[in-house]
């Protein structure tokens, strides 16, 4: 198969691979390998020649990644092993079965292929007789037809993941950390559906899909990006294997006098219904490297504006002016700090977005000045469904323009959602993402101010009676790409052009602020993402957690899930403990639905109000740090939340013994909150009315000395809302450092040239051991000064 192989930095080469449809086919199959800078490979399978071209992934990927070449160091007998420019990996390809295993210094890492479960049903001209026999051609769903103009194109491939028994990733489901088993039931799937009061523990997919799973053992993490957008299944199958000591080198010389042993093997199947085989395997070999290696290829998390990380109030809906005035004004009352006051979808004239219900929103500009003048902001929410009416200038401009997306026969699509009938923009289309963006100019979408930023809800998108609530996949988009084709990507591209459109609104100036549903890989771009309409139940408040570790790991660090719950009533214990746990995730905001019971943070008794109103004023103190860490995670990929199998396995010993000993005596006012030892966080002194409100208050350090008595930390600032930190190095990023008792403060990037006023009030240390007979502070140039001491 391989013949004399020159190797330019892409392995090619052509497969021939029987596929069973009507009868058995052989298709030609052109597979491409190469090494990506960074311990990445990719491998791309797609028809030789196609009938017709089939759809690739646009937009995803922030740039064509740089190939290296790769080296040819054995080539025998339909065997041939490439070895990575530093010679730790190798690919071994196999003719005959076909077969890739993947060997880091001569250990199997993964093996492709090694189940024979790779899959490719080529395109075919239609059955001669369309109307007798159409078998895989159309497909009925109730009482949908699904027309398959182009035919059956499912693809598919098994890799084994060998000496791994944990997997993790592929968001979204209402699932636990630890993916399982799907031997015995339903695959898990990826295919963005509005589902409304969702189950947990289902593997069916629910808003957004990112096709990343991780497999972690003790000492090595590796990465599977599937890139495909279509509905996609993921099968896991882990299995103890007798091996072999040996087995896994290249050589295995040792093998026949080793002992057997049984490992673990999982074996991962992924398979979707059109699109080619586009996959990455990130080698890792960290958690944090695969973070860093995913950000290289869909890039990471955009820098979020300071008050989007403060606490936001929603809820379906704010009735009027007077009624968000009255919130607002209810949390200066109770004392309690919040950032952001949401509008749902009543705030339109009769749900077309961009419009205001002149009856309940008579001055939406006065009211956003009253806003503003409290330093606070507020987001609307913006559908990617358009009401049909000739008279909503959206509507017509769309329709004039060929904007919507067409249904098989040609004509707009048009489903129900919230106005009625609606149809929907193609934002595959960059002219329509273009004209989209262009809507956010204040000038033309009036009543909006520069304190109004965007919620971008059903966007999977949601079709009320389309079948499984979605649009029909034989909708047409633009280039004639069918909607089976681009499904999972349909939110990641609103959210695009809405971000888009919030920066172009600022001439570019401002960073933009978008909550969306749907995602996909590489949403995390352009901002934030929530877990839709979960239930005011405990055990959505449980997987709530989980949940959004999934997708923090899946590169989307700005993730959280409605307070609460939104769907029903919570009891106020649950509330309470749901704000406990909110106040520490990334995305913080209480919402709840039309039915529901009003549940302003005061409105559940004095002790409760007490409560919530301690569990938000510790996330306003503590936003020095939450923004450094999303400035890490903006600069270094590293997720703001993250699960403990991320941190090496030693140092998380000391940590769980001293929780297990702590954790017996909490109560209800209480939050389980630890810091690790060697770590110092930057926190402000107080919390204000808004983050806004807090710009001058000062800071304090926790310092948290190791077993050493050592500790480090970092504290990042700018203006908070603007891209000078980027274009104008507009920004202060400090180190401190404790180490022979003494704790020091130093540059950690020199370019910075932000300057604050703001000072470091106090420092708390913790774990010091004995009193300290005196503290000194200096800085440069300066005398010592004695400084006061508290010992406890
Ligand atoms: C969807 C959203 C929910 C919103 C509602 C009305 O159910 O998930 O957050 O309040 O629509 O817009």
């Amino acid at each position: 198969m391989f013949g004399d192989v020159e190797l330019k930095s892409t392995l090619v080469f052509f497969l021939s691979l029987p596929v069973h449809l009507f009868v058995c086919f052989q298709v030609l199959l052109q597979v491409e390998i190469c090494e990506i800078e960074g311990n990445i490979f990719r491998l791309k399978i797609d028809e030789a020649s196609p009938l017709r071209a089939r759809y690739k992934v646009r937009d995803v990927l922030i740039k064509e990644p740089s190939t290296q070449r790769l080296f040819v160091s054995q080539n025998e007998a339909g065997i041939l092993v490439l070895s990575s420019v530093n010679e730790d990996y190798k690919l071994k390809v196999t003719a005959n079965p076909f077969q890739i295993e993947l060997q880091s210094k001569g250990e199997t890492v993964l093996s492709m292929n090694s189940n024979g479960l790779l899959y490719f049903e080529h395109l075919q001209p239609p059955p001669s007789d369309r109307y007798k026999d159409l078998g895989l051609w159309q497909e009925k769903f109730g009482s949908f037809l699904d027309i398959k103009a182009h035919g059956p194109s499912s693809v598919g491939m098994d890799f084994s993941l060998h000496a791994y028994d944990h997997v993790y990733g592929i968001p979204q489901h209402a699932e636990g950390l630890l993916l399982k088993n799907t031997s015995d039931g339903d695959a898990y799937r990826l295919y963005n559906l509005d589902i409304f009061g969702h189950k947990i523990h289902d593997k069916i997919g629910i808003y957004g899909s990112v096709p990343l799973l991780l497999a972690h053992k003790p000492n090595r993490t590796t990465g599977i990006f599937w890139l495909n957008s279509s509905e996609t299944l993921v099968d896991i199958s882990t299995k103890a294997v007798k091996t072999l000591q040996g087995r896994h080198g290249l050589s295995g010389s040792a093998a026949e006098t080793a002992k057997q042993r049984a490992v673990p093997l999982t074996d991962v199947r992924w398979m979707s219904e059109s699109g080619i085989i586009d996959v990455f395997l990130l080698m890792g070999p960290t958690a944090f490297d695969i973070f860093k290696q995913f950000a290289q290829l869909t890039g990471t998390q955009a820098l979020p504006p300071l008050f989007s990380l403060g606490y936001h109030q929603c809820r379906w809906n704010y009735e009027d002016e007077q009624d968000v005035k009255a919130v607002d004004a209810g949390f200066d009352e109770h004392d309690i700090p919040y950032d952001v006051i949401w509008l749902d979808i009543e705030h339109t004239d009769g749900k077309r977005y961009f419009t205001w219900d002149k009856k309940k929103f008579q001055n939406p500009k006065k009211m956003q000045e009253h806003l503003r003048k409290k330093k606070r902001k507020l987001v609307v929410i913006i559908d990617p469904h358009i009401k049909v009416d000739p008279m909503y200038t959206l509507y017509s401009q769309a329709k004039d323009k060929g904007y919507f997306v067409k249904d098989r026969n040609g004509k707009d699509f048009e489903g129900i959602c919230w106005p009625g009938s609606s149809c929907y923009l193609d934002f595959t289309n960059p002219e329509v993402r273009k004209w989209y963006a262009d809507q956010f100019a204040f000038k033309t979408y009036k009543g909006s101010t520069n304190i109004l930023f965007v919620w971008n809800d059903m966007n999977e998108p949601s079709v009320f009676k389309g079948a499984e609530l979605t649009m029909q996949k034989d909708a047409v988009h633009y280039n004639n790409w069918e909607h089976r084709e681009v499904h999972n990507l349909y939110g990641f591209y609103q959210q695009m052009a809405t971000a888009e459109g919030l920066i172009k609104r600022s001439s570019g100036k401002e960073r933009p602020f978008v909550l969306t549903r749907s995602f996909f890989a590489g949403s995390q771009k352009y901002g934030a993402v929530w877990t839709g309409d979960n239930t005011a139940d405990w055990s959505y408040l449980k997987i709530s957690i989980p949940m959004l570790l999934t997708i923090s790991m899946a590169g989307i660090s700005f993730c959280g899930a409605d307070v609460g719950g939104f769907i029903g009533d919570p009891e106020p214990e649950l509330l309470v403990r749901w704000y406990q746990a909110g106040a520490y995730q990334p995305f913080f905001r209480g919402h709840s639905n039309m039915e529901s019971k009003r549940r302003e943070p005061w409105l559940f008794g004095e002790k409760n109000t007490q409560i919530i109103r301690e569990a938000i004023r510790a996330r306003y103190v503590l936003l020095p740090y939450l923004y450094t860490l999303f400035y890490r995670a903006h600069t270094a990929a590293e997720p703001v939340m993250r699960a403990s199998f991320s941190y090496p396995c030693s140092k998380l010993k000391f940590c769980d013994q001293r929780i297990r000993t702590i954790l017996p005596w909490l109560c209800f006012s209480q939050i389980p909150v630890f810091q690790r030892g060697g770590t110092v966080i930057p926190l402000k002194t107080t919390a204000g009315k808004s983050t806004e409100w807090m710009i001058d208050t000062s800071y304090e350090l926790h310092v948290a000395l190791d077993t050493e008595a050592c500790a480090i930390g970092e504290l990042y600032i700018d203006d908070g809302h603007s891209f000078q930190y980027l274009h104008k190095k507009q920004f202060l990023y400090r180190k401190f450092t404790f180490h022979n008792n003494i704790l020091s403060s130093s540059c950690r990037d020199e370019s910075g040239q932000y300057q604050t006023t703001c000072v470091v009030e106090r420092v708390i240390v913790l774990g010091f051991g004995q009193q300290p007979t005196f503290v000194t502070a200096c800085s440069k140039g300066n005398d010592l000064t004695s400084i006061l001491i508290q010992y406890f």
